[in-house]
């Protein structure tokens, strides 16, 4: 089974971003050197990285271990339809990258993804991608450890399947005050996919450079 980790940077009234479609690379800018490397440290002891279609479209990020020496893991993302933007770095820069796509993908999406270098593209799913058939897809292949960054509609899937092991959360000292910006979970998940009661224990809390760390690992852990 793939023990999954979710890594977010949440801000003091518990945003992911400081607005609506605002980039979430602002947080990561408020963190010291210190703590960009431990951050770093966590992509880089996992097998793959996954973070939602949406946040590669708003964030555009390359999801590769930098401030940091280390491998980088396979970048993986779900996205039914498979539209996501060509000219995104990380489906540019030539590293391994997994395009997990539902059935509702068309043949020229595929195809047009499949063209980018060193991109794959599999089908996990009929409307949207079916997360507990793509991990079982990756394990095959020999991933044991998947670290996911965001957003709120990828976390809010994962909780409501039970699927986490563990949670980090780097506490940004900062109000959003925007009602807009994405919660931690999204206050409409997918149908059948909302995250009920479920309990955890911090086993890890440390300050860098005015920054909080949190880390919380489930009990009982699926
Ligand atoms: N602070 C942080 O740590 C952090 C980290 C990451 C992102 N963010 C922020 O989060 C925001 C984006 O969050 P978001 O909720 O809009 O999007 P998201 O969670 O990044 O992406 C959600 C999208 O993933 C695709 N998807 C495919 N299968 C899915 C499944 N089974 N369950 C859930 N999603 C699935 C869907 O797009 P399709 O329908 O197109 O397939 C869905 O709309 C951005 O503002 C970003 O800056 C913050």
């Amino acid at each position: 089974m793939i023990e999954i980790t979710t890594l977010s940077e949440l801000t003091i009234d518990g945003k992911l971003a400081l607005h609506r479609a605002a980039s979430s690379k602002d947080l990561f800018d408020y963190s010291s050197d210190e703590l960009k490397a431990w951050f770093h440290g966590q992509r880089a002891s996992a097998d793959a990285i996954m973070v939602g279609a949406n946040t590669v479209r708003v964030d555009d990020p390359w999801l590769t271990v930098r401030h940091v020496a280390g491998r980088n893991p396979l970048r993986v993302i779900p996205s039914s339809d498979g539209r996501l933007p060509l000219t995104s770095a990380l489906l540019n820069d030539g590293l391994p990258t997994l395009i997990a796509v539902a059935g509702r993908a068309t043949a020229a999406t595929v195809a047009a993804l499949e063209a980018m270098p060193a991109v794959e593209v599999i089908r996990c799913g009929d409307h949207s991608v079916d997360l507990p058939a793509l991990m079982d897809r990756l394990e095959a292949r020999g991933v044991r450890s998947l670290v996911v960054e965001g957003g709120s509609t990828l976390l809010s899937s994962l909780f409501g399947q039970d699927m986490v092991a563990k949670i980090v959360i780097k506490h940004i000292p900062i109000i959003s005050g925007d009602p807009e910006a994405p919660t931690y979970l999204t206050p409409t998940p997918r149908p059948g996919f909302a995250p009920r009661l479920s309990r955890w224990r911090m086993t890890e809390w440390f300050v860098k450079g005015g920054i909080g760390v949190s880390v919380y690992v489930r009990e009982n852990a699926p």
